[in-house]
């Protein structure tokens, strides 16, 4: 046991003003080191003042504390009315519009289209007769003014700035009507003067959305802060903020497609898995409410390797191409290469192919793709690209007119999926006949196209094989 004099030991952190502060992971440390220990990268420990810090006030503080009331669990609770913002997608995701005092960090890469995206939105909340500022720290106001007439937008009743100074900002929201929406594009263009530190910094940064989210609190607007996000997904420097703000929504596509994903990546008002559709246009950011569509776009149903799965986005059943290209190799170590699916998750699929049920691809090169740049997070894709990988390694093209989910298990058992039903209702809609997913065990229930169950991964096999996964669907074909 040992034990210090925390008084004593309170002046002295105060009297060490300086700390060492990780750009990249905003790890402390008291000494610079060329590199952080904590997340391990180069040359980004810099030096920041802490004058201003908790060590400093808490020397200095003579302040004796204030009492509070402690309140129940249960109470006077009036749910908070939310502003919706007239754009379908952008309300699905922020949980049925924005509410009010709430803090919003929209992350994306540069040139997604965040700014345009926050200038739609502002443009509809203003004609509705809200007060909205957009506050630029990035572009001028003219360049901002030049986007909204390229939209048909100049009309809108937007009030615009272009200002970097977080208490300047502060000081001019207050005055008049609050504003119902108030955008920072963005947080690492804003400096606050509390903070000794270069703008762009961990700590100015932190400092400049600390201030932002004390003003949405007590003034009840809805601030979103507009986040440059890295090539490797984080929100550079803001993600020190992610913490602090009740939403953390990512604007995610790239470069090759029109389509933009919106996605909830964080929120403390609305469930985290839902998904907005956009497609940039000449004419701006339109919305996508039938993705499905979109994603199966442009299909080559003729071709073998390809397989429709029948996925889920939050609440919204979303079907989408897995294409499989495998091919002998000529490497000692042959090539595993995934676009939008988890390089782990198709190792997996690729073992369980392999022990359960014979399929050798050690020799080959294989790459899936998932079409139209959608990224899938789900075990359910798992049946859809062992079809896809199986279909091209013997070149046998699968029905055009079929869907596939359900996740593989270690022991090439196919284990059921949640939504089964509104999966088959989206592939019913867009003109799918058949369906090829896990044994639900639940009988009675009639489900929207005839369903073959699959209840192991050979079963699935001998019918690509056999190229019989297009006959009449029958019931139970594998063991389960
Ligand atoms: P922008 O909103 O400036 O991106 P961010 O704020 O995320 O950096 O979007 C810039 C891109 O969007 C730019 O490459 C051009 C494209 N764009 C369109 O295709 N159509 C449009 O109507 C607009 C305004 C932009
Ligand atoms: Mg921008």
């Amino acid at each position: 046991m040992f034990s210090f004099d925390s008084t004593d030991e309170i002046t002295r952190m105060a009297k060490a003003r300086s700390q060492f502060v990780c750009q990249n992971c905003g790890a402390l440390s008291q000494r610079w080191v060329g590199r952080c220990e904590s997340c391990g990268e180069w040359n980004s420990i810099i030096e920041e003042n802490t004058a201003s810090g908790i060590g400093a006030q808490a020397a200095m503080g003579a302040r004796k504390g204030r009492v509070f009331a402690l309140e129940g669990l249960s109470g006077e609770n009036k749910p908070a009315p939310r502003i919706v913002s007239g754009i379908g997608e952008l309300d699905r995701v922020t949980g049925g519009g924005f509410v009010p005092g709430s803090v919003i960090l929209l992350g994306g890469e540069p040139g997604i289209g965040k700014s345009t995206l926050l200038i739609q939105a502002c443009a509809t909340l203003a004609n509705k007769g809200h007060r909205v500022c957009y506050i630029s720290g990035e572009e001028a106001v003219a360049q901002v003014r030049l986007r909204a007439e390229r939209l048909g937008l100049s009309k809108a009743p937007v009030e615009l700035a272009a200002e970097t100074s977080v208490e300047d900002i502060t000081a001019t929201l207050m005055q008049g009507e609050r504003p119902a929406l108030v955008i920072i594009d963005s947080i690492q263009t804003m400096w606050t003067d509390k903070v000794e530190a270069t703008p762009g910094t961990v700590t100015q940064v932190r400092g400049a959305a600390q201030a932002l989210i004390r003003y949405a609190k007590t003034s009840g607007a809805t601030v979103i802060l507009v986040g440059h996000v890295t090539k490797d997904g984080q929100i550079a420097g803001p993600r020190v903020v992610e913490h602090m703000v009740d939403a953390v929504v990512s604007f995610e596509g790239d470069g090759g497609h029109h389509f933009r994903i919106l996605r909830a990546v964080k929120n403390r008002f609305g469930p985290t898995d839902e998904i907005g559709v956009f497609e940039m246009t000449g004419l701006g950011l339109a919305e996508v409410s039938n993705p499905s569509a979109l994603f199966l776009a442009g299909r080559d149903a003729s071709a073998p390797g390809a397989a429709v799965f029948a996925g889920m986005e939050g609440t919204r059943p979303v079907l989408v191409e897995i294409q499989a290209l495998v091919a002998p190799s000529s490497l000692g170590t042959p090539r595993r290469a995934v676009v939008g699916w988890e390089t782990s998750r198709l190792s997996m699929v690729i073992a369980v192919l392999e022990a359960h049920a014979g399929v050798r691809l050690g020799q080959h090169d294989v790459y899936l793709n998932v079409a139209g740049g959608l990224k899938i997070g789900e075990p359910a894709a798992d049946l859809a690209a062992a079809a896809a990988l199986v279909s091209s390694l013997t070149g046998s093209r699968l029905p055009p007119d079929t869907v596939f989910f359900g996740e593989l298990g270690l022991s090439g058992a196919v284990r059921p999926v949640v939504h089964a039903g509104l999966r088959l209702k989206e592939a019913a809609k867009l003109g799918f006949a058949a369906a090829v997913a896990p044994a639900t065990g639940r009988e009675g229930e009639k489900p929207a196209i005839p369903t073959r169950s699959c209840g192991h991964i050979s079963a699935l096999v001998a019918d690509i094989a056999a190229g019989s996964a297009a006959e009449k669907p029958r019931v139970a074909a594998g063991r389960s």
